[in-house]
């Protein structure tokens, strides 16, 4: 069994990425500069933005984080969107989610340009992203294909079975597993909540993608021997011993599971720091875009 090292590979790209920026420093070029828009005090969603933000500074990019109060009105939010548009200094930005329930996630999303949507998730962008062009695709899917890459994992002609239909993860990445490419040319099945027997899929996988949230769902007899097993799931359960309160939880029971798998991504340390790691390569592409 090998584990997919997320941290350790993240920090390769953000060393990667960390050369280019000094180089376009000295080339006397702009750095880029990412900006984040958080809205409210969701707990998970300041932790992740502030890593995101502390992240820009290692590496030498550029950060703005804009943090409005959970009452912020969908007309202010979009004033703020239409004001990163227009600002030539910022690059590329992200408008964290969930947003507060009074605000249509959507009409915000469709209002970011999208050439400075380094989320990928403008309609253009992930129709791009489904026809095989140049975009930006979302952090999370690749940062799995990118890890997988890395590994040298084997996805053609593997039967891959992805759970969760999300518009952020699991859906993107069934398209992509599917694509031509290497990791890619994967025959996908698209799992989720109202799939009948999900046990017989899994048990036929030679790769498993789940994106569900819900702790220890994938059980060792649920997986075959030699499987590859990505855990995107990150959910908080609460915990009085630990000092945070809470500990950190992936979709799959590590313990077992990693006895029959060939490849498996742990919780915390896997899929996590890559999609931090692909969100700033997606910022340096929105520069070198913007530059040529
Ligand atoms: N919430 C959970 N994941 C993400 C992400 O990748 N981007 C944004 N903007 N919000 C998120």
């Amino acid at each position: 069994m090998e584990i997919l090292d997320g941290k350790k590979v993240s920090n390769q790209i953000k060393e990667e990425i960390t050369v280019e920026v000094a180089q376009m420093k000295a080339r006397g070029e702009k750095v880029p500069h990412l900006a984040a828009v958080l809205v409210g005090n969701d707990g998970a969603s300041l932790t992740y933005v502030g890593s995101k933000v502390r992240s820009c500074k290692k590496i030498g990019f550029e950060s703005t984080l804009i943090h409005l109060p959970e009452e912020t009105t969908e007309e202010d939010l979009l004033k703020q969107v239409h004001e990163l548009n227009n600002d030539p200094n910022i690059d590329g930005y992200i408008v964290q989610l969930p947003l507060p329930k009074h605000i249509d996630e959507e009409k915000v999303l469709m209002a970011v340009d999208p050439d400075k949507d380094v989320d990928g998730f403008h309609p253009t962008n992930f129709g791009k992203m489904a026809l095989d062009m140049e975009t930006f695709i979302s952090a999370t899917p690749f940062g799995i294909m990118e890890l997988l890459k890395r590994y040298n994992v084997e996805t053609e002609g593997k039967h891959t079975v992805v759970i969760g239909r999300s518009h952020i993860v699991g859906r993107p990445i069934s398209i992509l597993m599917s694509q031509k490419g290497n990791p890619g040319n994967s025959t996908v099945t698209l799992a989720h909540s109202r799939t009948k027997n999900l046990k017989e899929l899994t048990l036929q996988a030679d790769i498993v993608i789940s994106a569900l949230g819900v702790p220890k769902f994938l059980k060792a007899d649920m997986v075959k021997d030699g499987v590859t097993v990505i855990d995107v799931g990150i959910t908080r359960v609460p915990d009085e011993t630990s000092s945070k309160g809470y500990y950190i939880t992936g979709d799959v029971d590590f313990e077992n599971v990693s006895k029959k798998a060939a490849y498996i991504t742990p919780v915390p340390g896997g899929v996590g720091p890559m999609t931090i790691a692909m969100l700033l390569k997606n910022t340096l592409l929105a520069r070198e875009r913007h530059n040529a």
